[in-house]
C-alpha cells in the first residue's frame, strides 16, 4: 500500500494497491504514526475498505510526544463492529530501535 497525495476534489487520500484480506485472522494489530494527533488519512481510506466485524483490534502508535493521540478512538469509529482493546501501545518513533522489549511485553 503506497501513499498518494490527497485528492483535491473529494478530500479523500487515495491508496495504491489492494487492501489486505483479514478474513483468516481474529486479532488485528493496527499501527500508525501520530500525525497532528491522528493517523495518516491514507490509513483511514484503507481501513474503510476492510470489514472488521467481529475482529479484535490492538492499536499501537509511534509519536514524538503525543502518545496515542486520538488514534484509538479514531480506530473505534472507523472499524465498526470490532472490539478495540483498551491497552494500546505508544512508542517514541526516534527511540524505536530500543523498544523491542516494550513491544514484546505488550504482545
Ligand atoms: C506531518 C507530521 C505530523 C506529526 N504530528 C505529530 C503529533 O501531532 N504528535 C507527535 O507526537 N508526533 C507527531 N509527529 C511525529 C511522528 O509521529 C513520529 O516521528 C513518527 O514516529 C513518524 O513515523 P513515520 O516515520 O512512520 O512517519 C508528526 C510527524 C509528521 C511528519
Amino acid at each position: 500500500m503506497k501513499k498518494q497525495s490527497k485528492d483535491k476534489q473529494t478530500g479523500i487520500a487515495p491508496i495504491i494497491g489492494e487492501v489486505p484480506d483479514i478474513s483468516d485472522y481474529e486479532v488485528i494489530y493496527i499501527g500508525a504514526p501520530v500525525y497532528w494527533g491522528i493517523m495518516p488519512e491514507e490509513m483511514v481510506t484503507a481501513m474503510k475498505n476492510i470489514d472488521f466485524t467481529g475482529k479484535t483490534i490492538r492499536v499501537f502508535t509511534t509519536h514524538e510526544g503525543s502518545g496515542l493521540g486520538s488514534i484509538p478512538s479514531q480506530v473505534k469509529k472507523v472499524c465498526k463492529g470490532s472490539n478495540v482493546l483498551d491497552d494500546s501501545l505508544a512508542i517514541v518513533g526516534s527511540m524505536v530501535n530500543s523498544a523491542k522489549g516494550k513491544v514484546e511485553n505488550w504482545i
